[in-house]
């Protein structure tokens, strides 16, 4: 299973609250390791639960101590969140773990539903706390949203021969199926950054390929994921379209650490979109979403 990796911009600046963060994301870890491990007792699973679940009440006691001492105005609400956390989610999870007798694809289920929702309470709600979080407006880009979706519709028929239509002009991050993410780096001013990203639902990705390789031509079918310099002969047009959008230059090439999987999408997501938009087309969803930040001041 996947692990999403401790970053810095997880950090909220309360060290307390930072060291917590890394720990949680140390011990859901250790519990992915185990959940892979054929040798691991039920004992043992067990037993890390239950640090795990004790970790996080004193946890979730001590940022909601902190929130209070800054008399912060979210905290009802926050508090709200942890309890919901407690009493509904890991309640449920751990009914799951019991009736399954603690069988693997169930401790993954729960170590999976742990880290995303870490991530996502982390990079929205404890970012807001010290007011660190970019607030995913329902899109910036709202001015520009039919200038984008004229240059996406181009993209698409060109790369793809499909005509594709805006349907979520806010789009949240929520799973759209089998999909690939690539992102780029642009710098579009002097200081400013901007990264892109796009997402082609597999259908879609085989679409592509077909226009590139011919049927007779194509790769074989398979259920796993295509070879990288092939994802990148389909994204790499993509993004040829998008470029003169931003008038920026690229940071870095097109390569294999540009490609993103659904997780590592999600991560990046979460840490917030300037825009975030969903197109659909006959073969698939397409996604597009960009941030923005400074690099000098
Ligand atoms: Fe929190």
């Amino acid at each position: 299973m996947k692990k999403v990796a401790w970053d810095k911009s997880f950090n909220i600046g309360v060290d307390i609250i930072d060291k917590a963060h890394a720990e949680l994301f140390r011990i859901i870890h250790k519990m992915i390791d185990l959940s892979d491990d054929a040798s691991t007792t039920r004992h043992t699973c067990k037993e890390l639960l239950k640090y795990l679940e004790a970790y996080s009440m004193a946890h979730f006691a001590e940022e909601e101590e902190y929130m209070r001492s800054i008399r912060y105005a979210g905290y009802a609400h926050h508090k709200q969140i942890h309890d919901h956390f407690r009493d509904e989610t890991l309640v449920s999870l751990k009914k799951e773990l019991e009736l399954s007798d603690y069988a693997p694809r169930v401790i993954h289920h729960l170590t999976d539903t742990m880290q995303n929702w870490l991530v996502e309470h982390i990079m929205k709600e404890d970012q807001a706390i010290v007011k660190k979080t970019v607030v995913r407006k329902s899109c910036h880009c709202s001015g520009q949203t039919d200038l984008i979706s004229r240059a996406v519709g181009h993209a698409l028929q060109d790369v793809f021969h499909v005509e594709a239509k805006l349907v979520n002009p806010d789009y949240k991050g929520r799973s759209i199926g089998n999909a690939f993410y690539c992102q780029q780096c642009y710098d579009i001013e002097d200081g400013l950054r901007l990264r892109l990203f796009l997402g082609v639902e597999k259908p879609l990705l085989h679409r592509g390929l077909e226009k590139i390789y011919g049927k007779r031509r194509l790769p074989p079918p398979s259920d796993d994921r295509p070879a990288d310099e092939i994802l990148l002969q389909v994204f790499e047009p993509l993004f040829a379209h998008m470029e003169p959008f931003f008038q920026g230059h690229t940071v870095h090439a097109l390569d294999a650490d540009s490609l993103l999987d659904t997780d590592d999408f999600r991560t990046s997501f979460m840490k917030g979109c300037h825009c975030s938009l969903l197109f659909g087309s006959k073969s698939g969803y397409f996604v597009f979403c960009y941030r923005t930040w400074r690099t000098k001041h």
